[in-house]
């Protein structure tokens, strides 16, 4: 049943109205996880990275500080392209040694977070004078275009485990797009959180201060902000647990009473009690797993290193051939 509520705004409104739609149809009902960040969900993220429980923030950035100083220096590349950029707090650490290379160099953020992205930009671009900055708004799901002449070669990165927040096939194809676009003396860094004690991964998706859980919660409010919907915030609780036949957390909001929400140009759909939502999958990867995606998307791995306690890995790969 057609609901002439909120009008469609735009082929991008329209397709993500469509995207909410199926994924509430599905029988085990979900929303894709690029829709948690809204101005709000991106600073409910930042917070995450700074918990005591939420280890991939921290062991990332050790082994960007240990390691990047030393690759940018010998790479010397002309462009940074990062995908699901965020705050690009990480990244600073990459920026600060393109930073003293010699000619132009540029630092192209892309994420589908538009507000927060373009404020992280015009900060970074003050903080780093020599750079030139240039925001895109894109979604890695539907592919991205990049300004034209930017300095070569160019490095890829994609940080904070964020390829994980993908299944396999939507990885292989993002990494897939990735890899053809390289030319022979590009490079590609992604970092991905390694396989562990299930309970060290459960607790940091279950923190102490709940941050985690207003996050989750918070899709909710940017859907019904966004796109009209009508979801009762207070109806849905949070829930994460790891499953490790499959290797990965699932973020899920579970639903308290029965509940009916509208999607404006759609219809309606029953949520019943006990009934989830899956909001987020955030697949764990290893090293023989991660270089399997990458012979899957047309990429060889040149080098992998973990931090020191093996929680969080930063893979180089390159074009194949
Ligand atoms: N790279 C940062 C931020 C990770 S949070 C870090 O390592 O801390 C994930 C980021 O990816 C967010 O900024 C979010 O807006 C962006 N993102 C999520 N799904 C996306 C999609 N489909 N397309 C583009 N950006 C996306
Ligand atoms: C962005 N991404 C890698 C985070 C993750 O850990 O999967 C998102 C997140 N979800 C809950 N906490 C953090």
């Amino acid at each position: 049943m057609a609901s002439p509520t909120a009008p469609a705004h735009s082929a991008a409104h329209a397709r993500a109205l469509t995207e909410i739609w199926s994924g509430l149809r599905r029988s085990q009902k979900e929303l894709p996880a690029k829709f948690f960040y809204d101005h709000r969900g991106s600073e409910l993220f930042e917070r995450i990275t700074e918990l005591p429980d939420y280890y991939p923030t921290r062991c990332e950035r050790y082994i960007l500080a240990t390691w990047m100083p030393e690759l940018i220096a010998s790479f010397g590349p002309g462009t940074i392209v990062e995908l699901g950029a965020g705050s690009g707090e990480k990244t600073r650490i990459l920026l600060r040694a393109l930073e003293t290379l010699p000619g132009r160099r540029a630092y192209v953020p892309i994420d589908v977070s538009q507000e927060f992205l373009h404020r992280a930009a015009r900060q970074l671009a003050v903080e780093f004078g020599r750079l030139d900055v240039i925001p895109v708004m894109g979604d890695l799901g539907h592919g991205w275009t990049l300004p034209e002449g930017l300095p070569q070669p160019r490095l890829i990165i994609f940080l904070g485990g964020t390829v994980g927040n993908f299944d396999t096939d939507e990885a292989v194809a993002l990494l897939r797009r990735i890899a053809v676009s390289l030319q022979p003396d590009d490079r590609y860094l992604m970092g991905i959180d390694l396989r562990k004690n299930p309970a060290v991964i459960e607790a940091a998706y279950n923190d102490a201060e709940g941050v985690t859980a207003e996050f989750n919660n918070n899709m909710l409010r940017a859907l019904n902000g966004a796109y009209g919907t009508t979801f009762d915030l207070e109806a849905f609780e949070h829930r994460a647990f790891y499953d490790s036949a499959k290797h990965r957390i699932e973020m899920h909001l579970v639903c308290r009473r029965p509940h009916r929400v509208t999607v404006p140009h759609h219809g309606t759909v029953e949520v019943e009690a006990g009934e989830s939502i899956r909001t987020e999958i955030s697949c764990k990867y290893d090293e023989d797993s991660v270089a399997a995606l990458f012979e899957a998307a047309g990429l060889r791995v040149v080098e992998f290193r973990t931090d020191p306690s093996g929680r969080f890995g930063v893979v180089e790969g390159a074009p194949i051939g």
